[in-house]
């Protein structure tokens, strides 16, 4: 059975979650809106990941007893000054979402909620993946600077990026 608290701070994460799935859903709106098309599908599989967050989320809830309250998204930025900015940006978006998981791993310590602690340890390893995936192209970026042959070589690579297998039981795999 789930606390009440836990609860509260598991369902507010599922609003982060489907929030972070519209940002970068908007991010690929603008990639398409600047014909960069892989940046684009980069963005497009970020999106669908997060849902795929928010629905672990969800899930786990019901698991244990919950019930999942679904609250207002906030409305995305639409628009970003450059393909570096949109990647900084995400990659300080998910330094905010690693540090509000780490506060979900201290809430289930403090109240000994050891189900929700293993729960969140999948977490845990995705944000570190998240954080180095977004970093990974801001530092690419910023090797390219102005140069329009380079920012054509790294749209075609991130057009490559594939759906990840949707986690199993185990949790693994993203
Ligand atoms: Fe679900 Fe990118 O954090």
């Amino acid at each position: 059975m789930l606390n009440e608290k836990m609860e509260a701070a598991l369902n507010k994460q599922i609003n982060a979650e489907l929030y972070s799935s519209y940002v970068y859903l908007a991010m690929a709106a603008h990639f398409h809106g600047l014909n960069l098309e892989g940046f684009a599908n980069w963005m497009r599989i970020q999106a669908q990941e997060e849902n795929m967050h928010a629905m672990k989320i969800f899930d786990f809830i019901y698991e244990r007893g919950g019930n999942v309250r679904l609250m207002a998204l906030e409305a995305p930025p639409n628009e970003w000054d450059s393909p570096l900015d949109a990647f900084q940006q995400s990659y300080e978006h998910e330094r905010k979402i690693s540090g509000m998981i780490d506060e979900l791993v201290n809430l289930a310590l403090d109240i000994k909620d050891h189900a929700t602690w293993n729960f969140l340890q999948w977490f845990v390893a995705e944000q570190v993946e998240e954080e180095d995936n977004a970093n990974r192209v801001v530092e690419n970026l910023k090797l390219i600077g102005d140069n329009s042959a380079g920012l054509f070589m790294l749209d075609r690579e991130l057009a490559q990026r594939q759906p990840e297998a949707e986690a199993g039981e185990d949790g693994g795999g993203e």
